[in-house]
């Protein structure tokens, strides 16, 4: 357990991720957009790493964060997501976008994001911060019968 740069006490180490999601970046297959993005998913048992992965179909594109967390179902792990970090060019915070926030959500209703460019500080937020009053499975489940 360490504090993060906002205080909070983790069970990761917040620049190891970003710096980890920075590396793994290059690996993106990007031929259309040329926006390199990685991300890592952290979970009480594990860390998966993803990069976007564009198709000449355009809208076939798969983010970053779902790569990343396609890869931890994969591997039988079903979270929670504890932390989520994002890297993207340029030097703005690469927030996930809106699709990337639902799946986030999905595994994570607690999750931390940071999200960062290739300088300066991270954006830090819990997913509810940016998915405010976002459908999940709990509101899901209370409609089943
Ligand atoms: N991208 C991500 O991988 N994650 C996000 O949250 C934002 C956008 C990717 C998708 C596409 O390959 C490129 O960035 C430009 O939109």
């Amino acid at each position: 357990m360490r504090p993060d740069t906002t205080g909070r006490t983790t069970p990761y180490d917040e620049a190891d991720l970003l710096r980890r999601a920075r590396a793994v970046r290059a690996r993106a297959h990007v031929p259309y957009s040329h926006f390199h993005v990685g991300a890592v998913v952290v979970t009480p048992t594990g860390t998966y790493e993803g990069v976007n992965v564009e198709n000449a179909s355009y809208r076939m594109t798969t983010c970053a964060e779902q790569t990343a967390i396609a890869r931890m179902v994969a591997e039988g792990d079903r979270g929670p997501v504890l932390a989520v970090a994002v890297v993207g060019d340029g030097t703005d915070p690469c927030t996930p976008c809106g699709a990337c926030r639902q799946t986030i959500l999905e595994f994570g209703p607690d999750a931390v994001v940071y999200a960062s460019g290739d300088g300066g500080h991270p954006l830090i937020a819990r997913i509810g911060e940016l998915l405010p009053h976002g459908f999940g499975p709990h509101r899901l489940a209370q409609g089943q019968r």
